[in-house]
């Protein structure tokens, strides 16, 4: 074990110790990921693409940035007067911020000339590289240290598999109601247990989307994911808000079949169910629950434009004209386009097409169609449900 992981299991027990013997999974998923120096995204370890632990879209073609620009740009007419702000929250390696800054640059200049980017992250290691890859930007780009930090945003608030990653606590339906997840140390081993809930706010969940869950069944609730959303509302003054993860409205992502949840850990692009191991060197994640977080949003002046999923999204924004100009450069046989089946590969419907899904929101800009919600993979009211 390395000298980061000994730390940070020491840190774990201590904080079991002092909390009379355990913690809600909730509180050990926070400080594995986020211990100061030493959790999984504040240490120094690499974590995205080939030599880390798993790849995103952005690892997968730039078509992905370039077509998300285009959105920007199309947002951006709802806002044609003043400053327009993008917000990128957990911007990983900066390939998604190079390529909006890039075609915003070669598309629209006078948007370019108004254009201020922020990006807001908590990987030290991972500002770096982005500051690197960022350095022609110069001022036109800044980093803030959170969203507190942000207030009277007009533009765009953007994520790419930021929510799956917030600390999340894990609930069991037992024939004595809801009960929750709680971690404890017994001989160096971290071992779980299942206590009262910690707070009222989980069953408070269930009763707003009303589910109610099996005896059996274990999930996860992302309540911190609530509290981003309130923060995203509370900082954009007016504009779009663009939420890209994997993850389900609530009537499906609780279905009675789903009985372990979604949890998974990663190390070296392998997924495991275990998150006791490799403590600081492997990531966590649940899907989104986007029935939630539109509806604390809501709650914050953020309307719902819909969701769909990530193929849908890109069709909508051109990428089967870039896939055929790619075919055509490359002899028109998709078995000699690296680049044609990388761009099949954001749409796949076994994979990343259908798993990920795009939540678009609005605050104060009217309500002319955009382009990536041409084809809305869900209706209204299977995000919302009907009140
Ligand atoms: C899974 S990576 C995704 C990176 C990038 N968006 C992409 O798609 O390649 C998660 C990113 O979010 C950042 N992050 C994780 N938790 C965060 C938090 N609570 N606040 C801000 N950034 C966070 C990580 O440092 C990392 O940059």
């Amino acid at each position: 074990m390395t000298d980061a992981g000994n730390t940070l299991r020491a840190l774990i027990a201590d904080e079991i110790a002092r909390a009379g013997g355990a913690i809600p999974f909730r509180r050990y998923m926070e400080l594995a990921l986020y211990a100061p120096g030493v959790g999984y995204y504040t240490g120094p370890r690499g974590k995205i693409g080939r030599d880390g632990d798993f790849f995103t879209s952005l690892d997968v073609h730039p078509v992905f940035g370039r077509l998300l620009a285009t959105q920007v740009i199309e947002m951006s007419r709802a806002l044609p007067d003043g400053p327009f702000t993008v917000v990128e929250m957990g911007a990983g390696k900066g390939h998604l911020a190079h390529d909006v800054l890039r075609t915003v640059e070669a598309a629209d200049p006078a948007l370019f000339a108004r254009l201020r980017y922020v990006i807001v992250d908590v990987s030290e290691d991972l500002i770096a590289r982005q500051k690197k890859l960022l350095a022609a930007y110069g001022a036109r780009i800044e980093w803030a240290a959170d969203l507190g930090a942000l207030s009277g945003v007009r533009g765009v608030f953007l994520s790419n598999e930021l929510v799956d990653s917030l600390p999340h606590h894990q609930v069991v339906m037992t024939g004595d109601g809801l009960r929750e997840v709680y971690v404890g140390e017994k001989d160096g081993r971290f071992r779980e247990g299942w206590g009262p809930p910690s707070t009222p706010a989980l069953a408070a969940y269930f009763d707003a989307i009303g589910i109610t869950l099996p005896k059996g069944y274990r999930t996860e609730v992302n309540l911190a994911a609530l509290d981003w959303m309130r923060a995203v509302g509370g900082a954009l003054e007016r504009g779009f808000v663009i939420t890209i993860d994997y993850g389900y409205p609530a009537d499906v992502y609780y279905q009675a079949d789903r009985r372990r949840g979604t949890f998974l850990c990663f190390h070296e692009h392998k997924a495991s169910e275990n998150p006791y191991v490799r403590v600081g060197r492997q990531d966590m994640t649940a899907h989104v629950d986007f029935s939630s977080l539109a509806r604390a949003g809501t709650r914050v002046g953020l309307e719902a434009v819909g969701l769909t999923d990530q193929a849908h999204f890109l069709v909508g924004l051109g990428i089967t004209h870039a896939m055929e100009a790619v075919l055509a450069c490359d002899g028109g046989d998709p078995r000699d386009s690296d680049e044609f089946r990388a761009m099949r590969r954001l749409m796949d419907p076994h994979g990343m097409g259908k798993a990920f899904k795009v939540l678009v929101q609005r605050k104060g800009v009217g309500h002319a169609p955009l382009a990536g919600m041409a084809m809305p993979a869900f209706h209204i009211t299977d995000l919302l449900g009907v009140d």
